[in-house]
């Protein structure tokens, strides 16, 4: 599908995107996982790219989960230290592009520092950017988001009957970013693998027979074109 296909008047502010199934593209090609790690960033600079052309203006990304600990150290070790080569090297670009750059996910003493160093230094540099947020979850869970936030509310001491649904929101990771309006599943599974439990309340779940490296952004109009029909089914209007 080509972006003239798009109705730019309907594009949704906010895509997610689980971008799975980087581990069997590599297989299916007799390449290690790693391979596919090294596809799964081309392909996520090509749904950058289609972002920026239909102007949708937040995207959110799963690149690692609270549960990717429990893979092997080896396939642990290089997404952290890929990651953190790459961070370096694109953030020019992506700054070039109007792309503001956020992380989202726990900062704890697994991460290494030069990693924590690189997120730090891509998200300054892009600060006042806002063509595109990108926000990236890295050792990100949704059910750690919303630990962290009870913790929070119960150390300020706020009053039970206080608390409603937006202090909740109030005391997510990113309490400015609008819930997603789509979330995509690539590779063929239908969960959500503890990703943004709270926000994707509302979402369309898009899931698509795709493994992530293979993703472009046709993918991503394609997406955007069942979005749009499903808003039409859900007002009730007629096609
Ligand atoms: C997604 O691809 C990337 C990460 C979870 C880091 P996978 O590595 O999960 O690929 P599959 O699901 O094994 O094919
Ligand atoms: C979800 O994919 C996490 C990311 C894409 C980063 P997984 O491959 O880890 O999820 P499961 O294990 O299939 O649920
Ligand atoms: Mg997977």
């Amino acid at each position: 599908m080509s972006h003239s296909a798009v109705d730019l008047s309907a594009v949704p502010a906010h895509v997610a995107c689980v971008m799975d199934g980087n581990g069997r593209w590599a297989a299916q090609r007799g390449l290690p996982r790693t391979a596919g790690h090294e596809a799964g960033l081309d392909a996520l600079f090509g749904a950058v790219d289609g972002a920026l052309e239909i102007g949708v203006q937040w995207l959110t990304v799963y690149a690692f989960s609270t549960e990717n600990w429990r893979r092997p150290r080896e396939e642990v070790r290089f997404l952290l230290d890929f990651n953190r080569l790459n961070l370096a090297a694109r953030r020019h670009e992506m700054h070039q592009r109007g792309v503001r750059l956020r992380f989202i996910g726990g900062r704890d003493r697994r991460l290494p520092r030069r990693l924590l160093a690189e997120m730090d230094t891509a998200s300054e540099l892009t600060a006042a950017n806002r063509r595109l947020t990108l926000t990236v979850a890295f050792n990100y869970g949704g059910r750690a988001e919303l630990t962290e936030a009870v913790r929070k509310i119960v150390a300020s001491g706020a009053p039970p009957g206080d608390i409603s649904e937006a202090t909740i929101r109030a005391n997510l990771a990113t309490p400015d970013m609008p819930d997603p309006d789509v979330l995509i599943r690539t590779s063929g599974e239908y969960r959500l693998s503890n990703f943004l439990l709270w926000q994707v309340a509302y979402s369309e779940m898009v899931f698509l027979d795709v493994l992530w490296p293979d993703f472009s952004r046709e993918h991503l109009f394609e997406a955007v074109a069942e979005y749009r029909r499903r808003e039409r089914r859900f007002g009730g209007l007629d096609q």
